[in-house]
């Protein structure tokens, strides 16, 4: 993204802020008069395990990744009610975006947030203790309330990962788009660009898609390693399917 007053982030406020009810307290933090900034999209999401992993790929191996998806797909806060495991995410746009909200956020760990930032928003989050069998603590789960992309990178992998270009009004978008002139099918998360018994179509031609998902289909489809992975362009097309 070159247009820097036009500069995205991708907020979601997590299931713990749902949970304590606070979406109206972050809500009000991230109010467009205080910012300056101007919301581009938003959904309510049931984050399933594909989405999940792909949001949270960088932490992919390390000893809170595992509570980390079960926290962000709502399974921690509300276990046995999937009707109330979702997150509410929100595309965020103007100048400095990424920074600013990073700062209205506070550091990731809540405790340090409330020693070193008391006001923002993760000073209202919680540590949790994280058990094993015979409940030796073995680590903590952060519930911070609130994601924020990091910088420019993360934000455009992040917001490209949750929304498709429909879910953000033409004059607001900030990133590559492009018609799509093929079909595109997924069965057993694999592509198949030919329609299969049982297979859905999630893809197709007259559709409109980030440039970057199709430069990866394409690839993906003749067999080639493309700069994402399948999951991280079909998980947008199952959000709430
Ligand atoms: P997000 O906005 O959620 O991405 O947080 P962040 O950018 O401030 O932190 P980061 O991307 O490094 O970590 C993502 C999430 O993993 C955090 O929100 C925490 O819930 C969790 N996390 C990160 N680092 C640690 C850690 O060292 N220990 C534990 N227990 N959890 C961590
Ligand atoms: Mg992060």
């Amino acid at each position: 993204m070159s247009d820097t007053k036009r500069e995205e982030t991708l907020v979601l406020i997590k299931p713990d802020a749902l949970k304590n009810s606070l979406t109206g307290y972050v809500l009000s933090q991230l109010a467009e008069f205080h910012t300056g900034l101007r919301f581009a999209a938003t959904k309510i999401v049931r984050v399933d395990k594909m989405l999940a992993e792909e949001h949270y790929e960088e932490h992919r191996g390390k000893i809170f990744f595992p509570s980390l998806l079960e926290y962000i797909t709502g399974m921690l806060h509300y276990p046995g009610e999937p009707w109330r495991q979702r997150v509410i995410a929100i595309v965020y746009q103007g100048e400095n975006a990424i920074k600013l909200i990073r700062e209205i956020a506070g550091p990731t760990n809540p405790h340090v947030a409330r020693d070193e930032k008391p006001g923002c928003i993760r000073a209202m989050g919680t540590v949790v203790p994280l058990k094993d069998d015979d409940g030796n603590v073995v680590g903590e789960r952060m519930d911070n309330l609130i994601h924020a992309s990091a910088n420019e990178a993360d934000a455009d992998r992040e917001i490209k990962l949750w929304f498709t270009p429909n879910d953000i009004p033409p004059s607001m978008r900030s990133y590559e788009t492009e018609k799509n002139e093929d079909f595109y099918y997924l069965m057993d998360n694999k592509l198949y660009t030919e329609h299969k018994a049982g297979s859905t179509c999630f893809l197709a031609p007259g559709n409109i898609a980030w440039k970057s998902d199709l430069e990866a289909l394409r690839l993906i489809a003749q067999g080639n390693e493309a700069a994402c992975s399948f999951e991280a362009v079909v998980a947008k097309y199952l959000i709430n399917e």
